[in-house]
C-alpha cells in the first residue's frame, strides 16, 4: 500500500492512530508503528516532562518512525510542543494554533509536520506554514471537527492542496481506507477504533460499551468545552450537555484538581484562565468536568457516570481486538474492498 503518506513518514501502511490525549500512549503508538502504521502520541495537556517521558517510552518500544500530537490552545499545549521539538520527534502533529515555528524547527532536524484541520481556510494556512501533511477531521469525528463530512472534506482538501491530506473521521475499516483513498487521500487517522483495542488504556467496560453502540449513539455540541465537540452518548454526557450552569464552589474546588493534575501552579492557570475572559472561565469549568469524566472512563467500569469521546465509527466496532490484529485485518479488508471494486463495479 504505498501512497504520499507511505513515502513522506517511511512507513508501510498509510494508517494513523489519532494522537487522543492520555489515551494513545506509549504502549498503543508502539504497537501502531510496529504494525507498520504511523502511532501518533497523544501528549494532550499532559505536564511537559511527563510527555518526554513518554516519548523516551516509544523509543524503547519500537524503532520504526512515530509522531506526537500537541493541542497548542491547551494547558501546557506550546511547552509539550517545544518538547516535542528537543527530543526530535519524527512527527509532529499539531492543532488548534498556529505553528510555523514548529515546522521550522522540525525541518531542522529532518522532522515532518502535520496539522489537523477541520476545513479548508485552515488547511491552506498549515500549508502556507510549511507543513508536510493535514489531518482533515470530518464532521462524524471524536472529540473536535468541524461540520463538513469526512468524504466531502477530503476530496476538497485534495483538490486545493499540494501536500498530503489523511482523512480523519467515522473511519474504522479497511474497505474506508480503500475509499479515503480512492477520493484523493494519501493516508488515514482513526481515533475510536484504535483505543477499542487490548491496548486502549480505557477500563475494559467502556470498550464493551463502545461495542454495544452504533453509529447514531453519539452526542454532538459546544457544550462540552466550548468546541463543537463529539462525544459518546452516554447518561454522563447527557448530564453535561443539560448542565445549565456550574457551581462555582466546585469549579474552585476542581481548578486545584487540573493545577495538581497538569502541574501548573494553580495562581498561573486561574491568573491565565482570568486573562483570557468570561468565556475562556466557563471553558475551564467544562474542562474540570471533562477531566473529571475521563479519569473516570480509565478506572471506574460504571458507564453510567462519566463520558468519553468517539466518532461516529464507534457504529464499526464489534469487538477488542490488539492493535497487531486490528491492523492485520484492516490491510486484509482494504484488499478485498480493491478485489471486490475490480470485479463488481469496474470490471
Ligand atoms: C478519546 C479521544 C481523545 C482525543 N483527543 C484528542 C487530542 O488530544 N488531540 C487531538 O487533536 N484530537 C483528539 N481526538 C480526536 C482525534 O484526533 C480524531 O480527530 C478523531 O478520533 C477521528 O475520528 P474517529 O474517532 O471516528 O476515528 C480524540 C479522539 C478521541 C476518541
Amino acid at each position: 500500500m504505498r501512497t504520499s503518506v507511505t513515502d513522506l513518514f517511511g512507513i508501510d501502511y498509510p494508517i494513523l492512530n489519532a494522537g487522543m490525549g492520555r489515551v494513545a500512549l506509549p504502549e498503543m503508538v508502539a504497537a501502531v508503528s510496529n504494525a507498520g502504521g504511523l502511532g501518533v502520541l497523544g501528549a494532550g495537556s499532559s505536564p511537559p516532562e511527563v510527555t518526554r517521558q513518554m516519548i523516551r517510552e516509544v523509543r524503547a518500544l519500537t524503532n520504526k518512525p512515530f509522531g506526537a500530537n500537541a493541542p497548542l490552545a491547551l494547558p501546557n499545549g506550546l511547552e509539550n510542543a517545544k518538547v516535542c521539538l528537543e527530543e526530535q520527534v519524527p512527527v509532529i502533529n499539531y492543532s488548534m494554533g498556529k505553528g510555523d515555528w514548529i515546522c521550522k524547527a522540525a525541518h531542522a532536524y529532518g522532522g515532518k509536520v502535520m496539522a489537523s484541520v477541520t476545513d479548508q481556510k485552515f488547511a491552506l494556512k498549515a500549508q502556507e506554514q510549511g507543513c508536510d501533511a493535514v489531518i482533515a477531521a470530518g464532521y462524524e469525528a471524536a472529540g473536535h471537527s468541524g461540520s463538513v463530512t469526512t468524504f466531502t472534506l477530503i476530496p476538497r482538501l485534495a483538490e486545493v492542496l499540494e501536500i498530503p491530506v489523511i482523512g480523519a473521521g467515522g473511519i474504522a475499516t479497511g474497505a474506508q481506507v480503500i475509499a479515503a483513498l480512492a477520493l484523493g487521500a494519501g493516508g488515514v487517522s482513526m481515533g475510536t477504533r484504535f483505543w477499542t483495542t487490548q491496548e486502549g488504556p480505557m477500563h475494559p467496560a467502556w470498550k464493551e460499551k463502545a461495542v454495544e453502540l452504533d453509529v447514531s449513539d453519539t452526542l454532538y455540541s459546544t457544550k462540552f468545552d466550548g468546541i463543537p465537540c463529539r462525544q459518546m452518548d452516554v447518561p454522563g454526557a447527557r448530564r453535561m450537555m443539560e448542565a445549565r450552569t456550574f457551581n462555582v464552589f466546585d469549579v474552585f474546588r476542581h481548578s486545584f484538581q487540573i493545577a495538581r493534575e497538569l502541574q501548573i501552579p494553580w495562581p498561573r492557570l486561574v491568573l491565565d484562565t482570568a486573562k483570557r475572559g468570561p468565556r475562556e472561565i466557563q471553558n475551564m469549568m467544562r474542562m474540570s468536568q471533562m477531566l473529571k469524566a475521563h479519569t473516570h472512563t480509565m478506572t471506574s467500569g460504571d458507564t453510567n457516570q462519566g463520558f468519553t469521546a468517539v466518532g461516529m465509527s464507534v457504529g464499526m466496532v464489534h469487538d477488542v481486538p490488539t492493535i497487531a490484529e486490528l491492523m492485520d485485518r484492516i490491510i486484509a479488508e482494504a484488499h478485498e474492498a480493491q478485489t471486490q471494486l475490480a470485479r463488481n463495479v469496474l470490471g
